[in-house]
């Protein structure tokens, strides 16, 4: 990463709201369910599942976790009655995870209970490190009644490896990603390529013990991995998928489809998309460097247009219009 990259990155923050937006779009599938359904029509189409994700992190109170429930009750009952490829992940903080640990478990039962009835499955999305043992504990008391759960595992964490022995134990069903929040670094592995070897190292586990697991990476390295683990235990390509973040890697994600595997696209749309889409932004230098070269350029009249297709942008749109979206 060059040091302007480095730099938009720490300066995220300050980039107006309406340009992050912007940029973001890519990412995100738009703030309607029907924006989800739409692209998740889309990629079936394309021969990949989805995993959809309504946007929206920490909250303040029991209605506000109440209301997300039902919510993804309704993008529930939207994916069996519109009978796309799809099922959903959870951020348990998004259903009160901060203010009352029953309280989430009440909330994500109601909300594996209804996947259940309609033969859907619920991941556990795995949040920042103060989150990681509650999530368990709640994932471990709905597999007492449920089998169509399972969690994410974040490999650059330290804790991981017994996290995943004791899961594999009793069979959890996995996606191993590498790990998004900001940790101190006696929680988190800081060196890429110890989260890669810990992400082997996580993966061959889940693999002989028999779990399912989704690969979660665009790490063309870990992808091989996948691949070359998978086939030297013999696993068979229905124990395991890829997966991928929309917007990510689209080339990768087609490889793999045409070479036959089971490849899922994680969908996030709804209206709380600041925190997802700066996570993204901050994990795509390139992107970030965007930002700032548009911001320069829409100082200079004449020359406010950013996000070219060549820029990696869906579409090009003036600047007046951008600051003004919502
Ligand atoms: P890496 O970051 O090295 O990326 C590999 C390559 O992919 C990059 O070189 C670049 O080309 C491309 N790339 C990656 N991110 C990009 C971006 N935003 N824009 C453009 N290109 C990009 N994390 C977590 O903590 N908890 C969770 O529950 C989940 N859930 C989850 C679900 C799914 C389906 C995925 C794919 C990922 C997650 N993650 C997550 C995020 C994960 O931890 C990790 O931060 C990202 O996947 C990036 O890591 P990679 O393994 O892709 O490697």
């Amino acid at each position: 990463m060059s040091f302007l990259d480095h730099l938009i990155v720490r300066t995220l923050p300050l980039v107006p709201k309406p340009v992050v937006g912007r940029f973001s779009r890519r990412y995100i599938a738009g703030p309607t369910l029907e924006d989800a359904m739409r692209v998740v029509r889309e990629l079936n189409a394309q021969g990949a599942m989805a995993t959809i994700d309504v946007l929206g992190e920490e909250i303040e109170n029991r209605e506000q976790a109440i209301a997300y429930a039902s919510q993804y009750i309704s993008v529930l009952d939207e994916i069996a009655r519109l009978r796309v490829d799809s099922n959903i992940s959870v951020k348990p903080t998004a259903l009160g995870l901060k203010l009352d640990r029953d309280l989430c478990h009440e909330q994500i039962a109601r909300v594996v209970a209804r996947a259940r009835d309609l033969e859907s499955f619920v991941r556990l999305d795995m949040e920042d490190s103060s989150c990681t043992s509650d999530t368990i504990e709640i994932h471990n008391r709905l597999k007492r009644d449920f089998t169509n759960v399972g969690l994410a595992i974040q490999a650059y964490l330290r804790r991981s490896w017994p996290d995943v022995r004791s899961l594999a134990a009793a069979g959890a069903n996995f996606r191993l990603c590498k790990g998004i929040y900001v940790e101190p670094r006696r929680i988190a592995f800081k060196d890429p390529l110890i989260i890669r070897k810990n992400y082997r190292r996580l993966l061959e586990e889940m693999l002989s013990r028999g779990c399912y697991v989704g690969i979660a990476t665009h790490d063309e390295s870990l992808v091989w991995e996948g691949i070359r683990l998978t086939e030297t235990l013999g696993i068979p390509r229905d124990r395991f998928e890829f997966q991928m973040l929309l917007g990510v890697e689209e080339e990768l994600r087609r490889i793999l489809i045409d070479a036959g595997y089971r490849l899922r696209v994680y969908v996030p749309y709804g209206k709380e998309w600041y925190a997802y889409s700066v996570r993204r932004l901050k994990e795509n230098p390139a992107l970030a460097g965007q930002v700032f070269r548009s911001l320069v350029r829409g100082l200079v009249p004449g020359q406010a247009r950013i996000g070219s297709a060549a820029e990696g942008g869906r579409h090009e749109a003036p600047i007046d219009k951008i600051v003004r979206r919502p």
